[in-house]
């Protein structure tokens, strides 16, 4: 079985950002020239993702409205002759993909906004996706080595990563048995544990492969850390039913819900980037240089 949906819980109020959340949505933020939840939308058709499932709340019109086709907008590049702007507007959701975006009524928490793309997934495991966590994975981006992964074990995966003990309160935190190298059975999972409480230091990031069990998990799931319905709690009573494994992906994460990792994703992206890579290198170098002075 493929992986052919992915969730995208972009509710969230984005106050870490504020005032330039203010009006309009976290996600829409550029690194460099596309919005964050640009990269995360081609991390998912890359792996082989056909429905594209946003769950929305209040003030997230900008997102549909950037995965929906803008006639207007590909007429005038047309006329203009701007084709290579065209083709890039027009490869932001390639044809045979689909987007659909479902309203979360109340920001509940993460496992609710999961929750919320029941029908619409039905009975087949999916993918879950947080926008904030940006990964550069090269030719094989977070997603797809998880697909992979899903086609040899048939269970649920968690994208995993080891970070500072310090910081265990910021993630959910999860116990494993490794495998392989990159691959273990979860032992226990748990939401944003303090660090003395926490089972390990190998924290949860936002990519997910899920069976469609969780689905009425999460319906019997109460408020847990925050005072919200947490993805992870579902997880944890999955764990009672089925096997699930950890995944230590390969590939460099940005936490672009943090001012710091957003700034860090925009300097490597532009260093990165196929036209203005090597002048913005350029200026880096005589910046950086200047500091020193
Ligand atoms: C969410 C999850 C957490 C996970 C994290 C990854 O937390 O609840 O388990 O480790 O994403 O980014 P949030 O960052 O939304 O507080």
């Amino acid at each position: 079985m493929k992986i052919k949906k992915a969730v995208f819980p972009v509710g969230g109020l984005g106050t870490r950002f504020l005032p330039a959340t203010k009006a309009s949505p976290k996600e829409m933020l550029p690194v460099v020239d596309k919005p964050l939840i640009q990269y995360a939308v081609k991390e998912a058709i890359d792996a082989g993702c056909e429905e594209i499932i946003f769950v929305t709340g209040r003030g997230k019109r900008a997102i549909e409205d950037h995965f929906d086709v803008s006639h207007e907008l590909e007429t005038q590049l047309e006329a203009a002759g701007k084709h290579d702007l065209l083709e890039e507007v027009r490869g932001i959701i390639p044809e045979h993909i689909t987007a659909v975006a479902i309203r979360q009524s109340r920001p509940l928490g993460l496992g609710h906004a999961v929750l919320c793309a029941k029908r619409v997934v039905g009975n087949e495991p999916f993918a879950v996706l947080l926008a904030d966590d940006m990964i550069y994975g090269g030719r094989n981006p977070a997603l797809s080595q998880m697909c992979d992964e899903f086609e040899k074990v048939q269970s649920s995966i968690v994208a995993v990563e080891e970070v500072d003990p310090s910081e265990t309160h910021k993630y959910g935190i999860v116990k494993t048995h490794m495998q392989s190298e990159r691959t273990g059975k979860l032992e226990s999972i748990v939401e944003k544990p303090l660090p003395e409480n926490a089972p390990s230091n190998l924290a949860v990031v936002g990519r997910y492969i899920l069976t469609p069990e969780i689905f009425e998990l999460l319906e019997n799931t109460s408020k847990g850390s925050g005072g919200e319905i947490q993805l992870t709690d579902g997880i944890a009573s999955l764990l009672d039913i089925q096997d699930v494994y950890s995944y230590a992906y390969k590939g460099k994460r940005y936490d672009c819900g943090s001012k710091l990792g957003y700034l860090a994703a925009t300097v490597e992206y532009g260093v990165n980037h196929k036209d203005l890579g090597d002048d913005f290198k350029f200026y880096l170098k005589e910046f950086v240089a200047s500091l020193d002075d």
